[in-house]
């Protein structure tokens, strides 16, 4: 009985893993990606505002689009202004976890993606 008492705060830490959480991706959103995007993630004139993905999808946070982009699988389907978006192949190493998706399909994913793609969702502007 001790035990399962024991357990439940830890089962609850798993449940919402620092390593996914939306911090976990600004650092990573830090390390990667402000170069092109902004510090502020809107974006410029030959790269996408990422603050706005939800508002051109013209209504939820596109979630598989971005998951597509980010592990490679959409890579240089939509160059923009000549420029692509490059291939990370250091935010695929790592531990992997299965994602739920809003279709009802899961995707087994890199843990680095999964936190990227919570960072961008928790900075959508108005129309998620
Ligand atoms: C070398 C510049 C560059 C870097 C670095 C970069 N991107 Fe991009 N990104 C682009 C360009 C250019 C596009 C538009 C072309 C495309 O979609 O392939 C794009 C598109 C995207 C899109 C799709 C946007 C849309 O509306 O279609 C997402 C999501 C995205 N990037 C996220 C990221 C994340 C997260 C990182 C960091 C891991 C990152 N990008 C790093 C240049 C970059």
């Amino acid at each position: 009985m001790m035990r399962m008492f024991a357990l439940a705060p830890l089962l609850a830490l798993v449940a919402c893993s620092p390593t996914t959480s939306p911090q976990a991706g600004r650092g990573l959103f830090d390390q990667n990606c402000v170069q092109c995007h902004g510090k502020d993630a809107r974006g410029g004139d030959t790269v996408p505002d990422l603050t706005g993905l939800a508002l051109r999808a013209g209504g939820p946070y596109p979630q598989s689009m971005v998951l597509d982009k980010l592990d490679g699988y959409a890579r240089g389907q939509a160059a923009y202004a000549g420029v692509e978006m490059p291939q990370f192949g250091y935010l695929l190493t790592g531990p992997l976890m299965r994602v739920e998706l809003p279709d009802g399909m899961s995707r087994e994913m890199p843990e680095k993606i999964v936190a990227l793609d919570s960072y961008l969702r928790s900075i959508q502007r108005a129309g998620d």
